[in-house]
């Protein structure tokens, strides 16, 4: 079973759609949309263990997720998160967000159909204060320079002092919009992913 459906046992899921169901959502929408999506098929476990290594999943109480697609890395992060933490998810895919209202059922998430330069919007409107760890697997690379630098002047405004972006790419394009922004950023590498990814981790 994929990792994104093997939380179960706690709970999260109303459901478990079948493992082809989920790619199938996937590759759909990557036919549809493959600028927005970058990768036919979703992110590898392997991904996911390096991109929430650096997590302190003891003392985190707000997650910010952009672009979760069909919640593989969301999964995880509900599976170790401290039960008083939040999760919140931005997705701009219709499909997407209508799989994840529907897969999980999980009190410390929150689903929302809007895009990530919304972040500073939503957390101060829903009196959530600052983020403690944003993760990010949009595609910087193939969305319009204003959106890019937008996103990364409202993500870096959203992180607490001492937060961090975690980031996914199959470019090192964004690190034209980290670089400025986030005084350390340590990065690492996962080739066992469809394509094999660069990962950063910025530092608020
Ligand atoms: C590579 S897919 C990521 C899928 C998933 N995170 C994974 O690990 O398999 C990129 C996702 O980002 C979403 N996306 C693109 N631009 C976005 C934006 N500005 N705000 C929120 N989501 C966005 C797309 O709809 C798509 O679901």
């Amino acid at each position: 079973m994929e990792r994104a459906v093997a939380v179960g046992a706690g709970g999260i899921l109303e459901r478990t759609p079948s493992k082809g169901e989920q790619l199938m959502l996937f590759a759909k929408n990557f036919v549809k949309h493959p600028k927005m999506l970058g990768s036919v098929i979703p992110s590898s476990r392997f991904l996911i263990d390096k991109l929430l290594a650096p997590v302190d999943w003891a003392n985190a109480r707000l997650f910010v997720e952009y672009g979760p697609g069909i919640g593989n890395i969301s999964a995880e992060v509900l599976r170790r998160m401290h039960p008083d933490a939040k999760l919140v998810l931005f997705e701009l895919n219709d499909d997407f967000t209508e799989f994840l209202k529907t897969a999980f059922r999980d009190p410390r998430l929150i689903v929302l159909h809007r895009s990530a330069a919304d972040v500073g919007r939503v957390l101060a409107e829903a009196g959530l204060g600052k983020a403690d760890y944003i993760i990010s697997g949009i595609p910087f690379s193939t969305m319009p320079e204003g959106v890019r630098n937008d996103i990364a002047d409202a993500t870096h405004a959203a992180l607490a002092p001492g937060g961090q972006f975690l980031v996914y790419q199959f470019s090192p394009k964004v690190l034209e919009v980290l670089e400025p922004r986030f005084a350390r950023i340590d990065r690492d590498f996962e080739a066992i992913n469809v394509p094999p990814a660069q990962l950063y981790f910025a530092h608020r």
